[in-house]
């Protein structure tokens, strides 16, 4: 299976259309099975950088899974806020908030985690949408993939830039490792930060973590360190021993997204002895 992801496009003052031709690009020549954009896909939430994203994810010609990230609320427009926080999400990018796509193969649960009520910035999962993920993986296949995705990140990255991580990152993950999640997405964090659910939750029988793929913005100038001013995009393999991360890079000349060094993970939940082989 072969996955497209990008994050923070963030239409509006930061976006940077040529990177967002460029994902376009690639995708028409990689033919994803599922091309992935989790969250802060506009920067304001105003009708305008709405429509420049619906017009966006009109030319993904894959399966699309989107989520809402904190940027994808109104900030400053208070009573909008607070009565109507997802009135132009589902105006212009779907009615639903948390959402279930299953494809041959795999199951993509996408959990909103932005709070507009709770937070400004950080993000939140609660036990609802966390029942609502194990409903719908207790109902795919045990061969499937099972992929979710969710805007803010669980692991704090090495500077601590992109801010606090979810709370209760810990217990959501354990939560998520006992539905056999294969491979979180997210973004957020404006900077490629690879880890696994081994950071916060230890496990005894020494397999490996959950993947947690933190990609980069994707068509924004706000890259954050060490990836300052650049547009990223992650293109991720799975297989039944694996899920192969190559994070790609935005070149201002070419004007096209080139790759980076692959990083492999082993199936985590197919246990320690298929993690040895994969190495
Ligand atoms: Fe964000």
């Amino acid at each position: 299976m072969l996955i497209l992801h990008g994050s923070d496009l963030q239409t509006g003052r930061p976006y940077r259309p040529h990177a967002a031709e460029a994902f376009l690009s690639l995708g028409r020549d990689l033919a994803p099975d599922l091309v992935v954009l989790s969250g802060d896909l506009t920067q304001r939430a105003k009708a305008r950088e709405y429509q420049t994203v619906r017009d966006f994810v009109a030319k993904v010609q894959a399966p699309l899974v989107i989520t809402p990230g904190n940027h994808d609320v109104p900030l400053y427009r208070i009573w909008e806020r607070l009565v109507s926080p997802y009135g132009k999400w589902r105006r212009f990018m779907s009615e639903e908030l948390d959402s279930v796509t299953r494809l041959a193969g795999a199951t993509v649960v996408a959990l909103n985690s932005s709070a507009p009520r709770r937070a400004i910035v950080g993000g939140r999962l609660d036990a609802r949408q966390v029942a609502f993920a194990r409903r719908a993986l207790t109902a795919s296949a045990g061969s499937d993939v099972r992929i979710l995705v969710t805007h803010h990140h669980f692991v704090v990255t090495p500077d601590g830039g992109g801010g606090h991580p979810l709370p209760r990152a810990g217990e959501l993950l354990r939560a998520f490792e006992s539905m056999g999640v294969d491979l979180i997405l997210g973004g957020h964090v404006h900077r490629t930060h690879l880890s696994t659910s081994r950071a916060l939750v230890p496990d005894p029988e020494g397999r490996p973590g959950i993947p947690l793929l933190a990609c980069g913005t994707t068509a924004s100038s706000r890259g954050r360190p060490p990836e300052e001013g650049a547009n990223g995009l992650h293109v991720i393999r799975v297989d039944d021993r694996g899920v192969e991360v190559t994070p790609y890079r935005f070149d201002e000349r070419s004007r096209h997204f080139d790759p980076g060094e692959p990083v492999g993970f082993p199936r985590w939940r197919l246990g320690a002895e298929t993690a040895e082989d994969h190495r």
